[in-house]
C-alpha cells in the first residue's frame, strides 16, 4: 500500500511516517523542509523523500498520477499563525490552493485513492462561546490561518459530496511530543516550557496561567489518524482531534516540576491579543469508531521528557 505524507519531514507528519513505515506501507513524503528536518525521518530512503514545494501544482499532480497512492494524508502547511497574518496571500496558496489542486489532482488521475485526510485544527473555532468544541457549531476564525484551515476542510468534505471521494478532515487541537520543534516562540506551549525545564530558563506565561488547553500525546494522534483512514464510514466527516480532557498551563507546569524534581522561574506577562482563554473537545464522534486516548497528559508529558532527556 503506497501512502503518500505530505509535510511528512515535520513534527505530526514523522510520527505517522514512522508508524505506517513500521506497519509496511511504502511511504511517500513531499516536503520542502521549511519546518521538517530530513533527520526527522532518517528511515526514509531518498527516493521516498520527496523535497519539493505543494504548491508547486504541475509537480504534484505528476506525482499522484505516476505513484497512484492508496492513502494520502495531507499535513504541510503554513503553520504559524503570526505568518499568515504577516503573508496571507503567500500561506492560502499552500493552505487553500495546494490543498484544492491535492483534491482535485486526486480526483482526475487516482482512481485508487482509498483515503485523503487533512490536517484541520481547532483554531476555527476562535473565541466562541461554550465548552466542550462541538464539530457541528459555530465556528469563529480570527486568524488568516484558521480561515484557511476551514476553507480546505470544507473543500475536503466536498469533494466527498459530489464526488464521493473517500476524505476526512480532523481539527487537531494542541498536539505535543518529540521532534515539535521549540525554536519558534509561536510553537506549541509545551515544547518551549520543556525546553525551560531543560536549560532552566524562566518561562512566560501570557495571561495568568489559568488557560485550558486540550492536549493530544502525538502517539493518540497516530492512532487516530490510523483509525480514520481505515473506516469507511468516516469518508465525508470531519473530526475533533482532542482528548476530551481540559489542562491549564499551570497544571502542566506543575506536572513539568514533578517530572524534573525541581522548579524554574516564572512570570506573567499580557495575554497575546487573539489568545483563547478555555478550550477543549468534544471528541465522542472520534471514540464511536475506536478511538480511545491512551496517554494522560502525566503519562504524554513523562515520555515526552523521558525522549527529549535520552535523545
Ligand atoms: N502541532 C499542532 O498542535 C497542530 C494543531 C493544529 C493543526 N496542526 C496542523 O498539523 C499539520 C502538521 O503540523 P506540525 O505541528 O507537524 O508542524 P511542522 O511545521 O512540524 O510540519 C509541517 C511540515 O510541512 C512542511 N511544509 C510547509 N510548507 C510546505 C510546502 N509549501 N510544501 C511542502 N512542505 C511544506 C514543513 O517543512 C514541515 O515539515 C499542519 O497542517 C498544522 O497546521 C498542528
Amino acid at each position: 500500500m503506497k501512502i503518500l505524507i505530505t509535510g511528512g519531514a515535520g513534527f505530526i507528519g514523522s510520527h505517522l511516517a514512522e508508524y505506517f513505515n513500521e506497519q509496511n506501507y511504502e511511504v511517500f513524503i513531499l516536503d520542502n523542509l521549511k519546518t521538517g528536518y530530513h533527520s526527522n525521518v532518517g528511515f526514509i530512503d531518498n527516493a521516498h523523500l520527496i523535497d519539493n514545494d505543494v504548491t508547486n501544482s504541475q509537480f504534484v499532480t505528476e506525482l499522484i498520477k505516476k505513484e497512484q497512492f492508496d492513502y494520502v494524508i495531507h499535513l504541510a502547511a503554513v503553520v504559524s499563525v503570526v505568518e499568515t497574518i504577516k503573508n496571507p496571500i503567500l500561506s492560502q496558496s499552500v493552505n487553500i490552493e495546494a490543498t484544492l489542486n491535492m483534491l482535485e489532482s486526486n480526483r482526475q488521475y487516482n482512481k485508487n485513492l482509498k483515503k485523503f485526510i487533512f490536517a484541520s485544527s481547532a483554531a476555527v473555532y476562535g473565541n466562541t462561546e461554550g465548552l466542550p468544541k462541538k464539530v457541528n457549531t459555530f465556528i469563529d476564525p480570527e486568524s488568516p490561518y484558521a480561515i484557511e484551515k476551514y476553507a480546505a476542510e470544507q473543500y475536503t468534505k466536498l469533494y466527498n459530496k459530489l464526488f464521493n471521494m473517500p476524505t476526512t478532515s480532523l481539527r487537531f487541537f494542541n498536539i505535543y511530543g518529540p521532534r515539535q520543534d521549540p525554536s519558534s516562540p509561536y510553537s506549541g506551549v509545551l515544547s518551549i516550557m520543556n525546553e525551560k525545564f531543560q536549560n532552566d530558563d524562566t518561562f512566560t506565561f501570557f495571561g495568568d496561567g489559568e488557560q485550558t488547553r486540550d492536549f493530544v500525546y502525538v502517539k493518540d494522534l497516530v492512532q487516530a489518524v490510523s483509525i480514520v483512514l481505515n473506516n469507511e464510514n468516516a469518508n465525508g466527516k470531519i473530526y475533533n482531534l482532542g482528548s476530551g480532557e481540559q489542562i491549564s498551563l499551570l497544571q502542566i507546569f506543575n506536572t513539568f516540576e514533578k517530572l524534573y524534581n525541581k522548579t524554574i522561574n516564572y512570570k506573567f506577562s499580557d495575554s497575546r491579543s487573539g489568545d483563547i482563554k478555555h478550550s477543549y473537545a468534544q471528541i465522542e464522534e472520534l471514540t464511536s469508531l475506536g478511538y480511545k486516548p491512551k496517554y494522560s497528559v502525566e503519562d504524554g508529558l513523562a515520555a515526552y521528557v523521558n525522549y527529549t532527556n535520552h535523545s
